[in-house]
């Protein structure tokens, strides 16, 4: 298993991935935007030449607006394949990016939405990583479903 820096020639096996794990489904434009604008950021676990997970992530700059806005990673996206699961790779996958976006950009935190039925990333954010939830956001999901806001500070890492 090999655990690194996601490289354009992987956005096929990413997306791939992610039709087979999640309803949240992208363009190759949106994986392409993501790649090419933080290439940091992105993480992939490849076994014999596939990819059996990734996490897509991203910067939020401060809204110029608002003074009191910090920037912050976003992650969008993490997915792992069923028989690839509960071996950590999601927890190494996202503690990679974690640390980029500290070291690299300066991030003060991390956020991110998940479903609220979605009890295992949701165990994954809050008792292993320590996220916590910042705010419910009603019916965020096409289908209705409301989506927890999770945040976790990097603080430590910067
Ligand atoms: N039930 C309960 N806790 C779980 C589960 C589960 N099914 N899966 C992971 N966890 C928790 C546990 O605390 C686990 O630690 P442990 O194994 O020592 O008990 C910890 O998370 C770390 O687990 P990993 O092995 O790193 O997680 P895995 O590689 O299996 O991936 C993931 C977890 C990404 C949620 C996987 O189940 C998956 O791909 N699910 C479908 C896609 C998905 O839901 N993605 C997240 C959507 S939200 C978003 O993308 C921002």
């Amino acid at each position: 298993m090999n655990i690194r820096l996601a490289k354009v020639e992987d956005l096929m096996g990413m997306q791939a991935c992610n039709l087979q794990n999640l309803p949240e489904n992208y363009t190759m434009k949106f994986w392409m935007y993501h790649a090419m604008t933080w290439p940091q950021l992105s993480f992939v676990a490849e076994d014999r030449g596939r990819i059996v997970g990734y996490v897509l992530a991203k910067i939020e700059d401060p809204a110029e607006d608002d003074k009191e806005s910090e920037i912050h990673g976003h992650v969008n996206s993490i997915s792992v394949l069923r028989s690839y699961r509960r071996l950590g790779l999601a927890r190494k996958l996202m503690l990679l990016s974690q640390e980029a976006m500290a070291s690299i950009y300066k991030a003060e935190y991390v956020s991110l939405h998940v479903r609220q039925s979605n009890k295992a990333a949701i165990a994954l954010y809050r008792d292993t990583l320590g996220f916590e939830v910042a705010k419910v956001e009603k019916k965020y999901y096409g289908d209705g479903e409301d989506a927890l806001s999770m945040r976790l500070s990097l603080k430590e890492l910067s």
